[in-house]
């Protein structure tokens, strides 16, 4: 079996088929990262660019880290270090790295379907990582493959995202990916940081975060993305904690084994207390560790064919 696009750009694109091609792609990926020699030849002679025009520290430093371990050449853009800064447009840098004939190319950019205007443009197969408010696919595949590895299967299970469920791609593309592969979502937060009608993403809206976890299986907090906010949405941070943080007396509600994630960066003591962040059910730099493989397996399967 294979992916049926030439790239990919969200969660919305794939079939489950094509969701459990990559996580089971990314278990033979992990046990290379295990090694002593932690490289393989699968990749080698392909050239891959990365553009990150907004901040990044896992997602870049992880698709490197696998393009590396895929014996690929890795090649990384800023914005801040590129011809964007002279006034050169996206389209246009995207040709110009067209004509050096690379393989992959992985795109991060506050803009929504910037991604897209490129795989639409380009021959060259294009990876999401993190498109404005739109999707981050990667991410959503990494969250899937750690709860994989813990609970076997994410049919069944019941899932809660706590936070800006509004302006966050990773929780647009983990309910997507979560729906597909027959996961119950929840989602708890305050009211301004909701999507409208936000039931017809295929979830259940509790306000109350005490309410929310019972019987969670997993917990997913989210950062609040205040670079995508206009406009204050909670008083302030202090209050936003007290209703909406992840703490000790919260998790007094939820079952004794529910595993806790974050995709990062984390504003801890904001969404979530360091306590929490440390207690033996926290997965959080699972979440980063399994980055890698899922990487390794995105492009093998986008560029090893
Ligand atoms: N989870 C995530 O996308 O983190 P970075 O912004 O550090 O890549």
């Amino acid at each position: 079996m294979e992916l049926s696009h030439k790239d990919l750009l969200g969660i919305e694109q794939l079939t489950a088929q094509e969701i459990s091609l990559i996580l089971d792609t990314a278990v033979s990926m992990k046990e290379v990262s295990a090694r002593e020699i932690k490289k393989v030849p699968t990749l080698r002679g392909k050239t891959i660019i990365s553009m990150f025009y907004e901040p990044s520290t896992r997602t870049r430093t992880s698709f490197e880290i696998a393009g590396k371990r895929l014996s690929a050449d890795v090649i990384n853009i800023s914005a801040s270090s590129s011809s964007v800064v002279k006034g050169e447009t996206l389209e246009d840098t995207g040709r110009n790295l067209q004509a050096m004939n690379p393989d992959l190319l992985i795109v991060r950019h506050a803009c929504a379907g910037a991604p897209k205007l490129l795989a639409d443009a380009l021959p060259t197969p294009v990876i999401n990582a993190g498109d404005g408010s739109h999707e981050h696919p990667t991410q959503a595949l990494l969250d899937a493959f750690t709860i994989r590895e813990r609970l076997e299967t994410l049919a069944g299970r019941s899932v809660l995202i706590v936070g800006d469920i509004l302006h966050s791609r990773v929780a647009r593309s983990n309910i997507l990916l979560l729906n597909k592969m027959g996961a119950a979502v929840r989602v708890c937060g305050p009211l301004t940081m909701m999507p409208r009608a936000v039931e017809q993403l295929g979830v259940e809206y509790v306000p109350c975060l005490t309410d929310a976890v019972r019987d969670a299986d997993v917990i997913m907090m989210l950062r609040i993305q205040k670079e995508r906010q206009q406009g204050a949405r909670f008083p302030n941070e202090r209050e936003y904690s007290r209703f909406f943080g992840l703490n000790r007396a919260v998790l007094r509600h939820a079952r004794g084994d529910v595993l806790i994630m974050h995709p990062g960066p984390v504003n801890r003591g904001v969404e979530i207390s360091p306590d929490v962040m440390s207690l033996p059910y926290s997965i959080i730099l699972d979440q980063v560790t399994n980055g890698v493989a899922v990487r390794m397996a995105l492009m093998y399967l986008l560029t090893g064919k």
